[in-house]
């Protein structure tokens, strides 16, 4: 989605505008700008397609002198990506100029108002009327015209604005879409996520809905829609520096590929104080924990596919029933929620609209939430009753892979607590599946330096033109989220079937040569999937396995096999994913797309 940028201080701006957008290039965007203010005018420089085609255009900034400035990069929504509907956008006079990430749901009435009273607009965005509406609000007050703005807008905005007649001033405005703010020693930074401020400052303050924040060079000061004065807590950032570098990796992807034992292993770490097993951060009592009546785990893409298997982990090992939603669904599906249930709802990025409204549903019905999240202080994780965060670190490439990974150790060991709380698992019990847990990251490492098969396979199969995963329960979990990552990189039709469903349609869709990936690693389901196999084979299919050490059986009918350590059945998933995302990686390379900024992709989805 579209990111924001603001600079106010001692520096030129306009190069730590660029800089900054070009580390929240990973949100996604098809046209980019920056707005300067050099004491006498706002110059703007604007251009469709990639950052690097601004930083051209200004010289990487030379061209645009002055001390403050905004700067966008823009996902399109309204209005096709080209210059004209590229941000920055101004009122007619050039006295105010503003950047907005979101979307403006009422901006068709808004314009039409103003058309009425004689206000010319030459873009088709909606960020436009803010422009215009901030200019019919202005009597010289800019906090006043703002708080009217939000007032009369509706929808999820974070807004970046400098008006002429305030050259010392950069003010931003929040709701519904992230927006920070950072402390610098020569300045102060706006920006719509941390990795654009780290280079400056790890000082950040995150505003929240509804709340203003005026930047002078030496000072930051809030208050909120209601012209209340508000004292905010700033916190410090504890990321690694090389947190938003590729630090010689080729894409973000397969750095991000090669954090996950790091990662499993700080997430799982965070579940142990002494080696008692405990929830960190979570207020939810024993009491309240043994009355849970369900759970629904509630998300979006590769977050809700972790759901999906979490749904076996909790069922098997803590005996609640289960339900897995899409939080696009959930949120409009009138969901009929027992008192005692627990919704969790999982992200990564904490900011997705979808599953920000499906935790506002729960909570308006009076059920209890627990986020697993993996971006602090993001919507969701303030907003839940409670908050797990997945110890992931800064996730930059578009498809999700170590945040995927964080989010089923936090299932897992949420799982085993309730499990041992609610007594339907030992304490010798609990033990062997620890074992298994701190065995993952070794393994999932080891999986990783075994990569050249899979990539050799890779490169044969890149101009495949459907793919077919299959696999049954957890099997099939995982086979949804190979088939996402496969289909968002390399553009490549996939689907993900429950082995056992092929029959009833799909396996018509089967022809000589078709590529079917089949995922075996339960093994009480193995005999059925390898039939399903048999099946497909049988129609021409061309079958990779990945399945656990030791079946080898499965080299009887499968073409290619790949092999993953032996585990816990629950845990499977986090083995059986590492081939099957390093297959996608390779073969968006060997198709030469750009690995970490898909097409039509956003990192951070923002609007519905
Ligand atoms: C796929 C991917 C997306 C996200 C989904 C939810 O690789 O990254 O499917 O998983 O958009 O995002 P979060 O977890 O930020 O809510």
């Amino acid at each position: 989605m579209c990111g924001i940028v603001g600079y106010i201080g001692l520096r030129q701006a306009a190069p730590v505008l660029l800089d900054g957008l070009a580390k929240l290039e990973y949100r996604g965007y098809d046209s980019a700008g920056i707005a300067v203010y050099d004491g006498k005018d706002i110059n703007i420089t604007k251009s469709k397609g990639r950052l690097q085609v601004l930083c051209e255009l200004t010289h990487d900034g030379e061209k645009l002198p002055g001390h403050v400035g905004i700067g966008h990069t823009r996902w399109a929504t309204h209005g096709e990506p080209n210059d004209v509907n590229s941000h920055p956008h101004f009122n007619e006079s050039r006295s105010i100029v503003v950047v907005h990430n979101g979307i403006i749901e009422n901006y068709a009435s808004i314009k039409a108002k103003l058309i009425e009273k004689g206000y010319n607009f030459v873009s088709e965005t909606d960020t436009e009327v803010i422009a215009h509406m901030l200019d019919y609000y202005y009597k010289g007050d800019p906090l006043e015209a703002i708080r009217k703005v939000m007032h009369r807008a509706e929808g999820a905005y974070a807004l970046g604005i400098i008006f002429k007649e305030k050259p010392d001033m950069l003010y931003a405005v929040r709701k519904d879409s992230p927006l920070i703010v950072g402390k610098a020693a020569d300045g102060n930074i706006i920006a719509s996520d941390v990795p654009a401020v780290l280079k400056y400052t790890r000082d950040v303050c995150f505003i929240q809905n509804g709340e203003i924040a005026v930047l002078s060079k030496e000072d930051i000061k809030f208050c909120t829609i209601d012209a209340e004065d508000i004292q905010k807590e700033f916190t410090k950032i504890e990321w690694d520096v090389n947190a938003a570098d590729k630090c010689g990796y080729e894409h973000y992807m397969l750095k991000e590929m090669f954090e996950q034992p790091e990662v499993i292993k700080d997430t799982l770490g965070s579940f142990f104080e002494d080696d008692r097993i405990v929830i960190p951060g979570v207020s939810i009592t024993d009491e309240e924990i043994k009355k849970i009546s369900k759970i629904y785990i509630v998300a979006c893409g590769s977050a809700y596919h972790t759901g999906v298997t979490a749904k076996y982990v909790y069922e098997g090992m803590a005996r609640i029933p289960v339900e897995v939603d899409l939080a696009s669904e959930f949120r409009y599906r009138d969901p009929l929620l027992d008192k005692d249930s627990l919704v969790i709802i999982v992200s990564q990025s904490g900011e997705t609209a979808d599953s920000k409204a499906a935790l506002e549903e729960a909570k308006r019905r009076g059920v209890r939430t627990l986020g697993i999240v993996n971006a602090i202080g993001s919507s969701i994780a303030r907003d839940a009753d409670d908050v797990v965060y997945t110890l992931a670190g800064l996730e930059i490439a578009v498809a999700t892979t170590k945040a995927y990974s964080a989010q089923l150790i936090a299932h897992y060991m949420i799982a085993l607590k309730f499990g041992l709380i609610r007594g339907e698992i030992s304490e010798e019990e609990a033990s062997d599946y620890i074992k298994d847990l701190k065995k993952l990251p070794d393994q999932v490492e080891m999986l990783l330096n075994n990569r050249e098969k899979i990539q050799h396979f890779a490169t044969r199969y890149a101009a495949a033109k459907d793919v077919f995963f299959i696999g049954r329960g957890i099997d099939y979990a995982i086979s949804l989220e190979a088939s996402l990552k496969l289909k968002e990189i390399s553009y490549i039709h996939s689907e993900a079937y429950a082995a056992g469903e092929l029959k009833h349609g799909t396996i018509s869709l089967i022809e000589d040569g078709t590529l079917v990936a089949a995922v075996l690693t339960q093994e009480e389901l193995y005999k059925k999937t390898m039939n399903n196999i048999v099946e497909v084979k049988t129609r021409g299919a061309f079958v990779l396995s990945v399945t656990n050490e030791g079946n080898t059986e499965i080299e009887k009918i499968s073409d290619y096999n790949i092999y993953i350590p032996q585990t816990n059945k629950y845990f499977t998933n986090s083995l059986a994913i590492i081939p099957l995302q390093l297959f996608a990686y390779y073969v968006s390379v060997g198709k030469g797309f750009d690995v970490d900024k898909p097409r039509n992709l956003a990192k951070s989805v923002t609007v519905e």
